[in-house]
């Protein structure tokens, strides 16, 4: 996965796998995304005063980290101010905040102690850009005293968010474009939250077009594509595009959402989640009830996801697969019926198991050949049902397998294969 060493206190990140993304602020009283204020060209002030109504009424953040932690995920992220400006903490710095609104709390603050209660790592995202200042739409150039001014702010902010709530995990920025990490002064404020936070991890969104040269892990978004190199994480929108709360938007099912997950896992990297609570500070139920669903699968077929490692071997008409220590994980999409055959692994399989029931299966391995037998006729596991093989060492492809179908024949056995 990394070929850039992984920090001892980076370690946790990599274990994981899934994490909680939580995009929530005024926009969530307009159900419409987070962006509907640029998107929609709205009355700033109009804007602004939804804070009368943003009571934060049903905020019960207890109730966020279990679902969270039922559902089997190791972390969260929260919007502490998106580009709105709106802050969900409390800041010296604006009175434009979740304390000074008609919700008369620290968000923040109540999301970090819940969340650590649980034992999860807690994450805060910050947006760089900020659509109240017309220095941010300037830049540098046209306005070179108001945008010094403006990174000032957003520095201070960010010394408070690293300072004013105990440990923090991870730290996720956003809303960089269309600027630069020069313009950010990003190595000067990595270089004050790491002294802040020593243990942080911080994303790679720095300076627009720029994400390759920083951070501690890679942010792909509504994708699953591997970054070589460092930690990643794929970060996915639970419903469609939007990720602050959308009245009446469509879920995807959970199969699916499970699905992103055993793709991110088999591909190295972590899926962050996205919900986008309601403004009266609930989960919306079609989330409740999939992570529900998800969490059940998580308790029987966990291992095959916290601290996995993609495969060295493709069986890809099954599905998917991990690898942990000497046991390889087939992620089974679509059942086979009463036989698994597997083409193409060296390693001897010793042991093999139906996690989902705990059936123990029986094992031909003749050449680059498994057979694996008595395996139910219906799926034991509606959502994907995982077989553990227990290998001889480390899983690893014979030859022919070491090499992609299209890329001709190097070791000369499909011709061989072809001609009997
Ligand atoms: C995009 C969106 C932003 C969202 C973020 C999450 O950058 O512009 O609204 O918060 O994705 O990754």
């Amino acid at each position: 996965m990394t070929s850039r060493a992984v920090k001892p206190c980076h370690q946790w990140f990599n274990q994981a796998r899934f994490g909680l993304f939580i995009h929530w602020g005024l926009y969530s009283l307009l159900g419409r995304g987070e962006q509907v204020l640029i998107r929609e060209r709205l009355d700033p002030a109009e804007y602004a005063r939804l804070t009368a109504r943003f009571t934060a009424r049903r905020f019960d953040p207890d109730a966020w980290a279990r679902c969270a932690k039922n559902a089997g995920m190791k972390y969260a992220v929260l919007t502490t101010k998106h580009h709105d400006g709106f802050c969900l903490f409390d800041s010296a710095l604006t009175d434009y905040t979740a304390v000074k609104a008609a919700a008369g709390r620290d968000l923040v603050a109540d999301y970090v102690k819940a969340f650590r209660k649980q034992g999860l790592k807690v994450g805060l995202y910050y947006s760089l850009a900020d659509l109240r200042f017309p220095a941010y739409y300037k830049g540098p150039q046209r306005a070179p005293a108001a945008f010094a001014e403006y990174i000032r702010f957003l520095h201070a902010q960010v010394r408070e968010l690293c300072t004013n709530y105990g440990r923090i995990d991870l730290l996720w920025f956003d809303g960089e474009m269309p600027h630069n990490s020069e313009a950010w002064q990003a190595s000067k404020l990595v270089r004050m939250v790491r002294r802040l936070q020593p243990h942080i991890l911080i994303n790679n969104r720095l300076g627009a077009h720029e994400r390759a040269g920083w951070g501690d892990f890679g942010t792909p978004e509504h994708t699953i594509a591997a970054e070589s190199g460092r930690l990643w994480e794929s970060c996915q929108v639970s419903t469609w595009r939007l990720w602050g709360y959308a009245a009446g938007e469509r879920w995807r099912p959970a199969g699916l959402l499970l699905d992103m997950l055993c793709e991110a896992a088999a591909k190295g990297g972590n899926l962050l989640l996205n919900v986008g609570p309601k403004a009266d500070g609930t989960f919306p139920a079609p989330f409740v009830k999939r992570m529900e669903r998800i969490g059940a699968w998580m308790k029987r077929h966990g291992e095959a996801i916290y601290g996995s490692e993609p495969a060295a071997c493709d069986f890809v008409t099954h599905g998917r697969q991990t690898v942990k220590g000497n046991t390889l994980y087939l992620l089974i999409r679509f059942w086979p019926g009463p036989e698994v055959h597997l083409a193409g692994l060296k390693t001897r399989v010793l042991r093999a198991k139906l996690l989902s029931t705990g059936q123990r299966l029986h094992i031909e391995q003749h050449g680059d050949h498994v057979y694996l037998r008595g395996l139910p006729r219906k799926a034991p596991d509606p959502l994907c049902t995982v077989i553990a093989l227990a290998c001889k060492g480390k899983p690893k492809p014979c030859d022919w397998a070491q090499h992609g179908v299209w890329e001709g024949d190097p070791t000369g056995r499909l011709a061989e294969w072809l001609e009997g």
